[in-house]
């Protein structure tokens, strides 16, 4: 079924997101601060609104997806939101999220807010997936239009939990970038080539690591971390045997360094026979 949504912001990502909702067939109104950006979704069908008024006044569910949330702010400012639905897709932290609910819902509309994870071209197309969290009533109500834009996942009413979960889901993304990057600088200073180590060692052996993960929350649930794969002691020497590698081969083990920091602090604590998923007691 088609719906009528306004798409505020037409950034790279706003504008993805509107022409995929243009793509599914739904009515789209478009406003951006610079008017130039609504001309290439104008001609493949929406309506370009004069106004953020005219905008939030033509539909009764509004996406907004600016640079952060000083301009959402800005943007919605003296714009009535009665009867609305905002849907924020902006990134921000949880606690911008709580606060930009009580602010709609203090207009008299309904908030959903929304992290994105994907980048502009996967909007529309399999593998894209954006996190919701407000108004479950809000949710169910636009269900099927969020899905036009991507997987859609609803993560609570807790308006924090959609961005809290967007930025956890990052915080891995860039453990996996650290260990990647030095990974690839040890290899590259013993001339061995990237490619092959890259694509037939590191990333399957990153995989089949990943893979195993998710068996550690039974540990860190239950505070029993003695369920061993290897223990603290064996991982501080394997450590140290890295860093000094590190320096004999005249590369920075930078990126790594936190980990053997946080490692060195828990079996200097007297935990060196738990297993590694212990650490997280280091970071509560
Ligand atoms: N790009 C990605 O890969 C990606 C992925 C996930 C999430 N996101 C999130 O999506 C949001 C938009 O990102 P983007 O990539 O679309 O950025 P962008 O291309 O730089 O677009 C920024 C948008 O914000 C608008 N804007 C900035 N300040 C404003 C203000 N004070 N008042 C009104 N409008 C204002 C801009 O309007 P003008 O055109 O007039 O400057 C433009 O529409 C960000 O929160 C970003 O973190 C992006």
């Amino acid at each position: 079924m088609s719906a009528d949504i306004s798409v505020i912001g037409l950034g790279l990502m706003g504008a993805a997101l509107a022409g995929a909702l243009l793509d599914a067939g739904h009515r789209v109104t478009v406003w951006n601060r610079s008017a130039d950006k609504a001309e290439p979704l104008v001609a493949k069908g929406a309506t370009r609104a004069a106004t953020v008024a005219e905008a939030v006044a033509a539909s009764p569910l509004v996406i907004v997806c600016v640079l952060d949330y000083p301009a959402v702010y800005e943007v919605l400012a003296d714009v009535p939101l009665e009867g609305r639905v905002v849907a924020n897709l902006t990134t921000g932290r949880p606690v911008e999220a709580r606060e930009a609910a009580d602010w709609v819902t203090g207009r008299g509309g309904d908030y959903l807010d929304g992290g994105i994870m994907a980048v502009p071209q996967m909007i529309g197309r399999p593998g894209a997936l954006v996190l919701y969290s407000g108004s479950r009533q809000a949710y169910d109500r636009f269900e099927a239009a969020f899905g036009a834009l991507a997987g859609a996942r609803y993560v609570g009413d807790d308006p924090g939990m959609a961005p809290l979960l967007d930025l956890a889901m990052l915080t891995g993304m860039y453990g996996q970038i650290a260990g990647f990057l030095e990974a690839v600088a040890l290899v590259e200073s013993a001339g061995y080539p990237l490619s092959e180590f890259t694509s037939t060692l590191l990333v399957p052996w990153l995989n089949a690591m990943a893979a195993g993960q998710p068996e550690w929350v039974q540990s860190i649930e239950s505070g029993d971390y003695t369920t061993l794969v290897s223990n603290l002691e064996v991982n501080r020497a394997g450590l140290e045997t890295l860093v000094r590698t590190f320096r004999e081969q005249r590369v920075k083990p930078d990126l790594l360094l936190p980990m053997k920091t946080i490692i060195d602090q828990r079996t200097a604590r007297g935990h060196a026979t738990e297993g590694l998923p212990s650490l997280i007691e280091e970071l509560r």
